[in-house]
């Protein structure tokens, strides 16, 4: 029960802090065993995690607001604003990036499965953002999930000088919870989940 009950903890929190209790130390470490025991397809381990806190964090969001500001007409910039300075708003943001050297190696290594790599690299990836997210959760963190990828990749490879093959999937700011989200709507299972007895 324990697992489902941080399963469905689990939500999109955008109303997030930096009034967090618990040390960066702590949270790297929750977000290393979460990467580390998350699946991947050949056990290839392509995900690349980088995680920011304090100036480095800032700086991401000042680098997406910069990138925004080139992009979206001035007129219609305030909500963008204030979204982007919401994200900024939390403690830390996790980044998520897949190593093409590693996904491009499995598709010389094991050409049967070539046209697979890729698919299974960004599946693969999304579970390690699901397990890093959920593991956020249980310390009582709110996280989201954004997708500045394009805008920001070159930016932020320089700003960190990361690996140019990295490729960047995702952006997960997080923080403590300031206030929850409403209720969601689910969809009836008997539509989404088919089950045949024996
Ligand atoms: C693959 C994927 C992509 C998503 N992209 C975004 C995004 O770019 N921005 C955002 O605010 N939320 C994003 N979300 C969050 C969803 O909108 C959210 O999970 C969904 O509405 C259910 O709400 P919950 O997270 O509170 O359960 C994404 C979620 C998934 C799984």
């Amino acid at each position: 029960m324990e697992f489902m009950n941080a399963l469905k903890n689990r939500r999109s929190h955008y109303d997030i802090g930096r009034a967090v209790k618990i040390s960066e130390d702590k949270i790297t470490e929750i977000v290393k065993e979460a990467v580390k025991h998350t699946p991947s397809a050949f056990n290839s381990q392509s995900a690349r995690i980088v995680v920011l806190f304090g100036k480095h964090h800032d700086r991401l969001w000042d680098i997406t607001m910069e990138k925004l500001r080139k992009v979206v007409a001035p007129e219609k910039f305030e909500p963008t604003e204030v979204k982007i300075n919401s994200f900024k708003a939390g403690f830390g943001t996790v980044l998520f990036f897949d190593d093409s050297t590693t996904t491009d190696g499995l598709k010389a290594k094991f050409p049967l499965y070539s046209e697979n790599f890729g698919i299974w690299a960004q599946q693969a990836n999304g579970m390690v953002q699901h397990s890093v997210w959920v593991a956020l959760g249980q310390e009582g963190l709110g996280a989201s999930l954004q997708h500045y990828n394009e805008l920001i990749e070159d930016a932020v490879k320089q700003e960190w000088t990361l690996d140019k093959g990295w490729k960047l999937s995702a952006q997960m700011p997080f923080g403590n919870i300031v206030s929850h989200p409403g209720d969601k709507e689910f969809m009836d299972l008997e539509e989404r989940v088919f089950v045949f007895e024996k």
